[in-house]
Formats: structure tokens, sequence, C-alpha cells
């Protein structure tokens, strides 16, 4: 049976409500990956027993897209679009700047529907005047035909350094109201590139980019792509539960048969990082600073952190700040324990590759 009296409903009171619903579902209930992981725990850094350092003269710092970064940490793409939202938003938006990071906000779409919508976003630039922030808009929406004018005014409410094109084939797959229609995609994005004005970053939400779809995406323009893989929280999952709620059955179940679905972070690093010349972003169930440290010795120039992040920014900005002081020590320490004086050298720290992530290197096809 497919019924779903989300239908019936105006449709801009049903992207408010589905903003709502996602961060209430993450934050609420189960719907990180259920037995797929990053990999992230098949890399294992050589440890450096002579290390001919001090911790405290470790430079954590990066630069990305000519931002300078205390530290190679992203507070990934979330939200916004209701008042409740933008408390969230604002409170990323401290620990960015305190910490001078960097923070993506979430899809904008709905920034466009009324002013208390957009505020929720451009609190992130109240807040956060100095650092890199990123503004955000759906591949499925550039593939639908979302005029560039309405793209710019996006970039505009936050005065984004850049934007960032989130590519979701697999939540449009499962959503209720979703619209899988990808036809298209890469030529916008090219538009984008070209006439937007600020770089873009294309990134996946939690599924994975392939080597090819990252190469597509540096063909086409993009200044950056964020990996964004499996292993995290699932879109499918949440969408999954959406659908079970709206009684969506033929949704839901494709939800429960794709739960786990997409490349594991390190796999997608492995693809990605060899493969484009621009800079890479690692993302998707990062969880701690070790998880990060790893990822830049796979390639990447910065770790994201969406679903760790959320929950302590909704308890307070200083929670969050706390928390990710702890992380960047994490990766400190991290670099500590194999030799690098700098990001550039942990770049380069050496590492085994085993199990499953192993085979995924040797047996990768084409
Ligand atoms: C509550 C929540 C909302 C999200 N909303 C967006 C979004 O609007 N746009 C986007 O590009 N990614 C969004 N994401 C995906 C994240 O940016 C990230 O790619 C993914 O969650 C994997 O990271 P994680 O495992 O650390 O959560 C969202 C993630 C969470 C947890």
């Amino acid at each position: 049976m497919t019924h779903d009296p989300a239908q019936q409903e105006d449709p801009k009171a049903q992207l408010v409500k589905r903003k709502l619903e996602g961060v209430e579902i993450p934050l609420n209930k189960q719907v990180q990956a259920k037995t797929a992981t990053t990999f992230l725990e098949y890399v294992h850094l050589v440890h450096n027993a002579l290390p001919e350092l001090n911790l405290d003269e470790i430079d954590t710092s990066v630069t990305f897209l000519k931002h300078k970064f205390s530290a190679p940490v992203l507070i990934d793409a979330m939200t916004g679009g209701a008042a409740p939202l933008g408390k969230i938003n604002g409170n990323l938006a401290i620990a960015a700047e305190q910490l001078s990071l960097g923070m993506v906000v979430g899809s904008q779409r709905a920034g466009l529907l009324s002013d208390e919508a957009a505020d929720s976003y451009a609190v992130a630039r109240r807040n956060a005047p100095n650092a890199f922030l990123a503004a955000n808009i759906g591949g499925a929406q550039l593939a639908k035909g979302f005029p560039l004018e309405a793209a710019r005014k996006l970039v505009d409410m936050i005065k984004a350094d850049a934007l960032v094109v989130h590519l979701n084939p697999l939540q449009e797959l499962i959503q209720p109201e979703g619209e899988p229609l990808y036809k298209g995609v890469v030529g916008r994005i090219s538009e984008f590139a070209e006439k937007i004005g600020v770089p873009i970053i294309v990134k996946e939400v939690g599924a994975g980019l392939s080597r090819e779809a990252a190469l597509r995406a540096e063909m086409a323009g993009a200044s950056a792509v964020n990996v964004s893989g499996l292993g995290g929280t699932s879109w499918a999952g949440v969408e999954q539960i959406r659908a079970e709620e709206r009684e969506v059955t033929d949704k839901a179940s494709l939800g429960e048969l794709f739960w786990d679905w997409g490349i594991p972070t390190a796999a997608a690093l492995l693809e990605v990082t060899k493969a484009v010349r621009i800079p890479v972003l690692g993302s998707g169930g990062l969880r701690n600073g070790l998880d990060i440290a790893k990822c830049i010795a796979l390639g990447a120039t910065i770790g994201g952190m969406a679903w760790p992040m959320l929950k302590r920014a909704v308890i307070s900005p200083e929670v969050l700040v706390e928390y990710v002081k702890a992380l960047i020590g994490e990766i400190r320490g991290t670099m500590f324990l194999v030799g690098s004086r700098n990001v550039e050298e942990l770049k380069r720290a050496g590492y085994v590759l085993t199990g499953p992530l192993a085979d995924w290197r040797q047996q990768r096809t084409p």
C-alpha cells in the first residue's frame, strides 16, 4: 500500500516540516549505519617511537580555498529553514568562529521561503564574521532548473566563501516526497562553477563519492570535493523512518534495503584522492580526531563531521567548543605519535591498509 498524507500538505509547510524532522530524527532515533562502517578501522597509521618533536610545537593549521583553518576540521552541512534550526546554526557558527574552523550550512532552498527562514541561515555569518562559511544547494535542485539568480541569493544570505552542491540520489530515492531526477546535473554544476562567483564544493551526504563521480565534478569545474562516505549518518535510514511514519510502504522497504548502501569513507578517499587534483575533504562517520588524522594520511585536506557536532550544538555553544577542542587535541596527539610536525607531513605519514579496505583497493573494477 502506498499512502502519503504529506502529499496533501502545502509544499512550503511540508519543506519546513521536513527540515525539522531532518534534525529531530538523527537526534532522537538510531539512524547511523547499522552494520556498515567507514573502513577507517582498516587504516593503521605507523607508530613512530622516535618522533624528535614536542607536542606543543605541532602546527595543526591548514589552508583550504585560500582560508586558513586552525585545524583540519569542518562542521559539515546540516540545517536551517526554521527559527529553532537557526539556534543550532548560531551555535555551530560560534564554534567555527572561536576555533577558526569552517562550517557548511544545511541545504538552503528553504531560506527563500520567508525572512525568518533566511535568518536561520544568516545567523551563521553574524556569529562567524571571519570563519570559512559555505552555502548549500542540492544537486537535485540544480537538475530541476534551480535558477542561478536564486543561488546567488543563497550565497549572499550568508556572505558565503563557497557554494556546496550536495548529491543525494539515495535520499531522493527513499524520501516519501523525493524526486530521484538527476539528469542534467553535471551541466548545471558546470554552469554554476562558471557563473556563481564563488568556488563550488561538490559533496555526497553519506553514501560516498566514487573516483568517477569526483572526476566528473572536477571536470565540471568544482574547486573541491567532499567524499562524505558510508559509516555514519544514513539518509536512507532517516527517510526510511519518515516513510514508515507516513505509511509509504514501498519507500520504507527501499530504505530498509539501502540503509547501509554506499562507499565507506576510507574507500571513497582511496578512490578519489589520487584521481583528482583539487582538494578532497573526508566526512561520513568520522567520530574522533584519529579518524580525521587517518583521512588526512589518505590524502584529504580536512575532515568533516555532522552528527557529532549537532549533538553538542543543541546543548550549548560552550559544550560544542569544548568537544571540538578535544577533537583537535586528538588530531595533535596522533600527529605526535606518527612524528608529523604539520599537516603536510601527516599527509605523508606511513600507513598499512588491511582487511576489506585492502580488498577494495585491489579488487575494484574497472
Ligand atoms: C542532521 C543532519 C542534517 C544534514 N543535512 C544536510 C544538508 O542539508 N545538506 C548536506 O549537504 N548534507 C547534510 N547532511 C549530511 C552531512 O553533511 C554529512 O555529509 C553526513 O551526515 C555524514 O556525516 P556524519 O556521519 O558525521 O553525520 C546532514 C547531516 C545531518 C546529521
